[in-house]
């Protein structure tokens, strides 16, 4: 299973380290124009924490590996998904995760349509969106992914709370662990 979790604005600077990560081509892919590490670095300084939601995967070093950033219009009630994955840590199910997770934040927030924009060569992210039920709507190089969402509902509003406690148990297990291994206080 892969838990995923909520980011918070305490951690742009893992936000901007994981976006580093990114090839060139990945980002260009991830925001449809190359982007330098300055470019990056602004972008995360911008996300609007008190509005959108940002999801994150962390591996076993405790570094962030994925990162899904759900972009909310409440004027239009639209959920705008963002996703990264490391290339190291590809093809494990993190994307598809991440993409489920912003769907489900979306849901229970009472918006009524997911979009993701992605450029048509993306395969493996059409392939994605695909998989979980978007609609894709193809122009001019361009893909535009949309999914009608389902009504917000009890069952949705348990499901995220599951998810994140067990998301924070995750946590909690990794820390007693790094307890428990930790090298003694003035141990060679
Ligand atoms: C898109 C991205 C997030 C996917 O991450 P991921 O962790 O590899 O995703 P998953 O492991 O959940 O799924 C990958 C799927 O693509 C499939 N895939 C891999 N290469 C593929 C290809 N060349 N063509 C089509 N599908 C491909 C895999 O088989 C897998 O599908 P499956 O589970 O049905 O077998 C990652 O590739 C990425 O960060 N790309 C750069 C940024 C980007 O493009 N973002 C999307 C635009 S917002």
């Amino acid at each position: 299973m892969v838990t995923v979790q909520k980011l918070s604005s305490v951690q742009r600077p893992e936000m901007f380290r994981h976006l580093k990560t990114l090839t060139p081509e990945d980002r260009r892919l991830r925001f449809g124009t190359y982007m330098l590490d300055g470019a990056l670095q602004q972008y995360v300084s911008r996300i609007d924490f008190t509005r959108d939601k940002v999801f994150g995967i962390f591996g076993d070093d405790r570094s962030l590996v994925g990162m899904a950033h759900v972009a909310l219009d409440r004027n239009r009630q639209y959920a705008e998904l963002g996703l990264s994955v490391a290339p190291a840590q590809r093809g494990k199910g993190y994307g598809l995760a991440l993409l489920n997770r912003g769907q489900l934040s979306a849901v229970t927030r009472g918006y009524t349509t997911l979009f993701m924009h992605c450029l048509a060569e993306n395969k493996i992210m059409t392939h994605l969106a695909q998989k979980a039920g978007l609609k894709l709507v193809i122009e001019q190089g361009e893909v535009d992914a949309l999914l009608e969402l389902e009504a917000t509902s009890p069952a949705a509003v348990a499901r995220e709370a599951i998810e994140d406690q067990l998301a924070l148990a995750d946590v909690m297990i990794r820390q007693q662990f790094t307890w428990l291994y930790r090298r003694p206080l003035g141990a060679a």
